[in-house]
């Protein structure tokens, strides 16, 4: 079955020739066509370029009919990538929210049993159909909000039943949902309740009984440890990286966000895909990233969200590194998946140019889930995942209007998903 989309006013991230990543000074370019058509065929892009004569419009795919869109001068865009999320929990906790408006901070509410604790006991006291109708509809919000692959990670079940009900959560949604998802393995996302007097009980835990049920079920691609102040120190996190990695889990770790906790070093030193958060970031964690394959993920919805200092983007990449921008979803940092809204802290929080973060979302959240040579771009041969804008003026329109939905059209494995069809 084949879609032709016709009229493009512009095909945002068009390549030839497909990149892994886009780094530094580049990150200001974007490739992009004019007066453009896209032909999707069976769930893959096939080909694309400058829209024909009118008249010769039938020789973009002369074999078959399909449908044909007409874009009428709007943008299509490659789904977004969105390589950080923790989707998949059981309510919600609007009131730390409160909390921390009276001035509580995150780290209080955590020392208190309140943050990612509360959410486990949540997630515990949710059956795991529940848990899936609920992460499901998070899913469809995120795909209306042009989402078209997902990193989703455990991390709220802290005992090795209710990790795996999370991850085997994340395995349906995997199988049922047109968004590819890759899944990542974080049982040390706290020291839970019970192991306070004897954290290292835990970490045994998660080295010798987790890990090893969730390679055998084949339930992650990635490990992730929160290497923070408050968390995992480096040690623990060394010894549960090297644990993962003996199951080919790789690294993809949480690191600098309550401290210069020396969580980015750890990632380069284990070859991590990326180091997530970078907060507190300075002239030393830039120097181990410089010439290692480790992508620095960026979540300023989380910044935004705790209030805490943003991560230093702009030296990043004018030190020349690729950048990507993830959501980090989840109910207790950034309950939002909203990539749109994550372009746009990027541009007014991080001074990145529109052109930077829309890089970012793309190749670049590819690369730092692992997806840059399927996903992130209009390339031949790629996933069919596009979708149309409302009429905008220009590329910066999209991030500039931070409040409105500019997604018309969501096309995933080169499927009309939204509008629905009866
Ligand atoms: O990425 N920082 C650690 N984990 C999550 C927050 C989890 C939570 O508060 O529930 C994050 O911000
Ligand atoms: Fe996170």
């Amino acid at each position: 079955m084949s879609l032709l989309i016709i009229n493009i006013g512009c095909l945002v991230q068009a390549e030839d020739d497909p990149r892994r990543v886009i780094p530094g000074k580049q990150m200001a370019h974007l490739n992009t066509i004019e007066n453009a058509f896209l032909l999707l065929k069976d769930g893959i892009i096939t080909d694309f370029g400058k829209m024909p004569d009118p008249d010769r419009t039938k020789t973009i795919s002369p074999e078959e009919p399909g449908e044909i869109i007409d874009a009428s001068g709007r943008f299509v865009f490659p789904s977004f990538c969105d390589p950080h999320t923790h989707l998949v929990f059981a309510g919600s906790r609007e009131k730390e929210f409160t909390g921390r408006i009276k001035g509580l901070t995150y780290e209080d509410i955590a020392r208190e049993g309140g943050g990612i604790l509360n959410s486990a006991k949540l997630l515990h006291e949710t059956a795991e159909d529940d848990l899936f109708d609920q992460s499901v509809r998070r899913i469809d919000e995120i795909i209306s909000q042009g989402t078209g692959a997902v990193e989703i990670k455990s991390g709220y079940g802290l005992n090795t039943e209710d990790e795996l009900k999370m991850l085997r959560v994340i395995r349906r949604i995997r199988e049922s949902s047109p968004v590819e998802v890759r899944a990542t393995f974080l049982g040390a996302h706290a020291i839970p309740e019970a192991f306070r007097s004897d954290r290292n009980k835990y970490v045994e835990v998660v080295i010798n009984e987790m890990i090893p049920i969730v390679a055998s079920e084949d339930l992650a691609d990635y490990i992730d440890v929160f290497c923070d102040r408050g968390f995992f120190s480096i040690d623990e996190t060394e010894r549960i990286l090297m644990a993962g990695l003996k199951y080919g889990m790789i690294p993809k770790i949480h690191a600098n966000e309550l401290g210069f906790s020396g969580g980015v070093q750890t990632g380069v030193k284990y070859n991590a895909l990326s180091v997530d958060h970078l907060e507190r970031t300075g002239e030393k964690e830039i120097e181990a990233l410089i010439g290692s394959e480790t992508i620095p993920t960026l979540l300023p919805g989380s910044a935004f969200f705790l209030g805490l200092p943003y991560p230093p983007a702009r030296k990043m990449i004018d030190s020349g590194l690729p950048v990507a921008l993830a959501s980090d979803y989840n109910p207790g940092s950034s309950p939002s998946g909203n990539m749109k809204l994550i372009m746009s802290l990027g541009c007014l929080k991080l001074k990145m140019l529109p052109e930077e973060v829309v890089n970012a979302v793309t190749i670049n959240s590819a690369c730092a889930m692992g997806l840059s040579e399927t996903h992130g771009s209009i390339a031949r041969g790629k996933v069919a995942n596009v979708f149309i804008t409302k009429e905008m003026p220009s590329l910066s329109y999209f991030p500039y209007a931070y409040g409105s939905n500019l997604i018309d059209k969501v096309i995933l494995r080169g499927k009309i998903i939204i509008p629905a069809t009866p």
